[in-house]
């Protein structure tokens, strides 16, 4: 049974894996602030005790609105968490041998007009920070921080909008709208944006090929077909609550803070991996049994 040291496993993503795939491995994850990964005395000593065969590294300031009033800020939580906290855990990866799974974003990507989505796996991330939120820039530079550290023995999987049926601590980027819908609060929604979603009981198939396997490079988990806010949302409202025609669509004007041209590619993911992602009806349908 190999053991697993998880970080942000009470987050949306890492908690599905942690309930899941216990009985499978032998997880430890350790919460905030018991570790802190600006922290480094905080989880140091255990991972060298532990020695564990892999480090599967969800955790990370995720707050894109918050984010952006700390741009520039290098002394910031948002650049502390996730470049100097990945920086800490990926050199005690290397130094105890363990194999380092990075979980990434699809906002390592502009999504403009000039350098549109759906992105490969094999693209590379942006280095012009303007061109990016400043969570997007951090994310993208802890990439790279990974990329330095261990080269070609790095392992980074990319997400794109995480949904899943149960999660009481915070709503996705499906359950929100439909929750706003129930309050009678939905705002309209973009219906020129292109996205795609990243199905979590997906993502867990695909970390658990990678961790078997041992599996090293870039991927991605995500619907293999395009889709926009106002379609996802329309079709989610259809079939979990019967009733058709209610979305207002809105319009994208080009800003940073929403790519319009998102969204993940997964055709060498799955031909590597083996595995197919679901298309983004067969997700929706999928949750909404599961609710
Ligand atoms: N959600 C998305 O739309 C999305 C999209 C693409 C990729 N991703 C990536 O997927 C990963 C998981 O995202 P998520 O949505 O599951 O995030 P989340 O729900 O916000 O969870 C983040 C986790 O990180 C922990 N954490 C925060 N600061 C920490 C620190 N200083 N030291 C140790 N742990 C800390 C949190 O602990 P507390 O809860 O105790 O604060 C929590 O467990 C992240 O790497 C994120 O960048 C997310």
């Amino acid at each position: 049974m190999k053991k697993i040291f998880v970080t942000g496993g009470s987050g949306l993503v890492g908690s599905f894996f942690v309930e899941n795939y216990s009985k499978k491995y032998q997880i430890m994850a350790p919460e905030y602030p018991q570790i802190d990964l600006t922290k480094k005395e905080t989880f140091e000593n255990i991972i060298k005790e532990e020695k564990p065969d892999v480090i599967l590294h969800f955790a990370a300031y995720t707050d894109v609105s918050q984010a952006e009033s700390q741009r520039d800020d290098r002394s910031g939580a948002c650049w502390q968490i996730n470049v100097e906290g990945t920086r800490n855990l990926v050199k005690l990866a290397k130094e105890i041998n363990a194999h380092f799974i990075h979980i990434s974003t699809d906002y390592v990507f502009p999504g403009s007009e000039e350098d549109p989505g759906p992105h490969k796996e094999s693209d590379t991330p942006e280095v012009n920070s303007s061109k990016l939120t400043w969570y997007g820039f951090t994310k993208a530079e802890a990439e790279r921080v990974v990329n330095s550290i261990l080269g070609r023995k790095r392992t980074i999987l990319r997400l794109v909008y995480p949904v899943r049926a149960k999660y009481s601590a915070k709503l996705d980027y499906l359950r929100k709208p439909l929750s706003l819908f129930d309050q009678g609060k939905l705002y309209p929604l973009f219906n020129d944006q292109q996205v795609t979603i990243s199905f979590i009981d997906e993502i867990g198939l695909a970390l658990q090929k990678i961790i078997d396997g041992k599996v090293y490079g870039n991927f991605h988990a995500s619907t293999p077909d395009l889709s926009t806010p106002y379609e996802l949302i329309s079709y989610l409202i259809e079939k979990a609550r019967g009733v058709k025609g209610v979305v207002k669509k809105s319009s994208l004007s080009p800003s940073v803070r929403y790519q319009k041209f998102g969204g993940l590619k997964v055709e060498e993911t799955e031909k590597i991996l083996g595995i197919k992602f679901s298309p983004w009806h067969q997700v929706i349908d999928q949750l909404v049994a599961n609710f």
